[in-house]
């Protein structure tokens, strides 16, 4: 049978799966019947999702759960958080707990500038392209200023142009680096307007001035970047040591241990890597649920941890006059307007739960749900270990794959609540207690 297809866009959603199905499942009925369960009865919100993407068959959920009680500079709030691995809400949940009788957790944005580049070949001589750069730079920055009437008017825009030699680095290739104030949006479709728009005019003069000349410039592609080491904002918690722990001598030894937990994902990229997937843990949550792009942020984040050279854990934590404190800077783009802020009712309902947040607020929120997480996963490894509350969750996701009853997953529950969790154990345990009532 043909596994391809031609037009496939132009087929109706039911041709389309009926096309899938009796091509790639053994089951068509099955295939057809799951992706069909997942479909909303509610009409005109499941068009509203089928256009957000194209080719859409079907829609996977994932759990919209809700960590409360966090202490924001002053202020509390709960927050949403989309995630479908066991634990992550819960940990938060703890985190939030445990900070907000402790002072709760403090935030500062260091920045918001965002990024973008005209990437463009040019053979001639750099001394020519940097006298005409100055020439047309106000040009060039009216040009910009003309797709940003709207973003002006609110006090953003074009902030900063500059033209860079890289030919060090690959034959011919030069830059223009643009910066930007995007206030409440997270500014890609902006930059990139602002950035096609000026690069027309570029290459267009340069080409006109290069008309009797042999050397030719060529803009070879114009994007936002979604490194943004100067969009960044601080997230911290502190204490008095004597307050983590009852019994002073084991507050002691825990924050050496949490400060030594954070050292080594600061010396060490296998650990660091690990170390900053638990803080992505949380800020993924958020940034989904707030209808914001979680890969540029993932890419951004990432970038930032390796900025020195080598990959590093994104919190610091340290003892310093027997205070213990625990933060982390990190850059993060994110928006509170436009994207799918509007459009999708849970991202307009998470954001109404935030108070209606503008993007500065956001990350700062962003980045404690961050922190919360990465405290909730080193407090776990340093004291009981990891799995513990894992496979609490994870015994509860095996009963559930089972169809256990609730009878079932409370007994068994039970016998597990002291012991080490192992999937073939729970299943044995299960199939043992249903052959015995059989
Ligand atoms: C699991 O999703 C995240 C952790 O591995 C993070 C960490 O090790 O710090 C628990």
């Amino acid at each position: 049978m043909m596994k391809q297809i031609q037009g496939f866009s132009k087929l109706s959603k039911q041709d389309k799966i009926e096309w899938l199905a009796t091509h790639f499942f053994q089951n068509a009925d099955l295939a057809k019947q799951t992706l069909m369960q997942y479909w909303n009865s509610n009409q005109q919100l499941q068009q509203l999702h089928d256009e957000f993407t194209e080719n859409t068959i079907s829609n996977l959920y994932i759990p919209f759960g809700v960590a409360p009680n966090f202490l924001i500079d002053g202020q509390f709030y709960s927050l949403p958080m989309a995630i479908e691995e066991s634990s992550v809400v819960a940990a938060a949940s703890n985190a939030a707990k445990f900070w907000q009788s402790r002072g709760g957790f403090k935030t500062e944005i260091i920045g918001t500038e965002k990024v973008g580049q005209i990437h463009f070949t040019f053979n001639g001589q750099a001394d020519f392209l940097f006298s005409q750069f100055n020439s047309l730079k106000q040009s060039l920055i009216e040009t910009a200023n003309e797709v940003s009437a709207n973003m002006i008017k609110r006090g953003g825009g074009l902030t900063t142009i500059d033209l860079i030699d890289k030919t060090d680095a690959l034959e011919n290739y030069y830059q223009i680096h643009a910066c930007f104030e995007t206030l409440d949006a997270m500014g890609a479709n902006y930059i990139n307007s602002c950035l096609e728009a000026m690069a027309k005019l570029w290459e267009n003069e340069l080409n006109a001035a290069l008309a009797n000349s042999t050397h030719k410039l060529e803009v070879v592609m114009s994007i936002l970047s979604n490194y943004v080491p100067n969009c960044l904002v601080k997230a911290q918690v502190s204490c008095p040591v004597s307050a983590l722990a009852k019994d002073q001598d084991k507050a002691k030894q825990y924050a050496q241990k949490f400060v030594q937990a954070v050292q080594i994902a600061q010396v060490e990229p296998y650990r660091a890597v690990t170390h900053n997937k638990g803080i992505m843990n949380g800020i993924d949550a958020l940034v989904l649920a707030t209808g914001n792009d979680f890969r540029a942020v993932e890419a951004g984040v990432h970038a930032y941890a390796s900025r020195t050279g080598t990959y590093r854990s994104l919190s610091d934590a340290r003892i310093e006059n027997d205070e213990f404190i625990f933060e982390m800077t990190l850059p993060l783009a994110l928006g509170t307007v436009g994207g799918l802020t509007k459009l999708h009712p849970l991202v307009k309902l998470a954001l109404e739960m935030l108070g209606n947040p503008n993007a500065q607020e956001l990350m700062r929120i962003a980045a404690v749900c961050g922190l919360a997480q990465n405290f909730a996963a080193l407090n776990s490894l340093t004291t009981t270990g990891i799995q513990k509350g894992h496979m609490k969750m994870h015994l509860m996701n095996i009963l559930n794959q089972f169809q256990a009853t609730e009878e079932e997953k409370t007994t068994i529950a039970k016998m597990y609540e002291n012991k080490t969790i192992s999937h073939t154990q729970v299943v044995e345990t299960l199939n043992a207690m249903r052959d015995a009532a059989n």
